[in-house]
């Protein structure tokens, strides 16, 4: 069963609440949701591999700690994802971008996919894959099956805000994948929103509505 760790750090749960207010504009929308993504980066990255390097202080040697290599892709559900990525890349500039390309049927509630450029090397990469709202988990899923797909082997999951159907739903169809979230809310209404949620991710970064 994948891991599901909810990111409840005061700095998170500040400005998610300026993110959800229906008051907040666009511009700040979009630098809240780059900074909520860059402090799940914080934690999304806790496990990376380590090696020892040798080092000179000013003062003497010493033995330090720093990333042993290890390849990352962060992987942006379009539209709304991209709103995680510049956030994500300013703790881990290294990583290569793929894009994925999807939007929820109104009705049906079904992901279309319509996009997917992967960097070469995908399945030697840990993937990060981000979308700020898990709904129905539908769109979270699909990516994910894309991805291994295309050979991905280690995949995470960082949201903004999940419902727990969503939550339940990737666990079950992807229990290799773990989940990192700011805020696991209440339910889904009859329209597949998240309550209390944030309304639109992407019509409220993009100003489309
Ligand atoms: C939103 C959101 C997720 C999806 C979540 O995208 O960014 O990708 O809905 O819903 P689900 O868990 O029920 O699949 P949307 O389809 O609105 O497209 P957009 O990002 O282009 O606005
Ligand atoms: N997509 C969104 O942008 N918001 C929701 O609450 C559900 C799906």
């Amino acid at each position: 069963m994948s891991k599901v760790v909810e990111v409840n750090h005061p700095l998170v749960q500040h400005k998610l609440s300026f993110i959800r207010s229906k008051d907040t504009g666009a511009k700040d929308f979009r630098n809240l949701v780059s900074e909520v993504a860059m402090l799940l980066a914080y934690e999304v990255t806790r496990d990376l591999p380590m090696e020892d390097v040798e080092i000179e202080t000013p003062i003497c040697k010493a033995t330090c700690k720093r990333l042993s290599g290890k390849k990352l892709a962060i992987v942006p559900i379009l539209r709304a994802g991209l709103g995680m990525v510049d956030g994500m890349l300013n703790l881990i500039p290294a990583a290569k971008v793929g894009h994925i390309g999807m939007y929820r049927d109104e009705e049906t509630l079904k992901p279309v996919e319509y996009f997917c450029k992967l960097p070469e090397d995908i399945a030697e990469r840990e993937v990060i894959v981000v979308d700020p709202m898990l709904a129905t988990g539908g769109s979270a899923i699909d990516a994910l099956d894309l991805l291994k797909a295309r050979g991905a082997k280690s995949l995470k999951l960082a949201c903004l805000i999940g419902s727990p159907e969503g939550v339940k739903a990737i666990q079950e169809a992807h229990p290799d994948v773990d989940i990192y979230i700011a805020a696991i809310d209440e339910k889904l209404n009859e329209k597949g929103y998240i309550v209390p949620g944030l309304g639109d991710a992407g019509d409220r970064l993009f100003g489309t509505k």
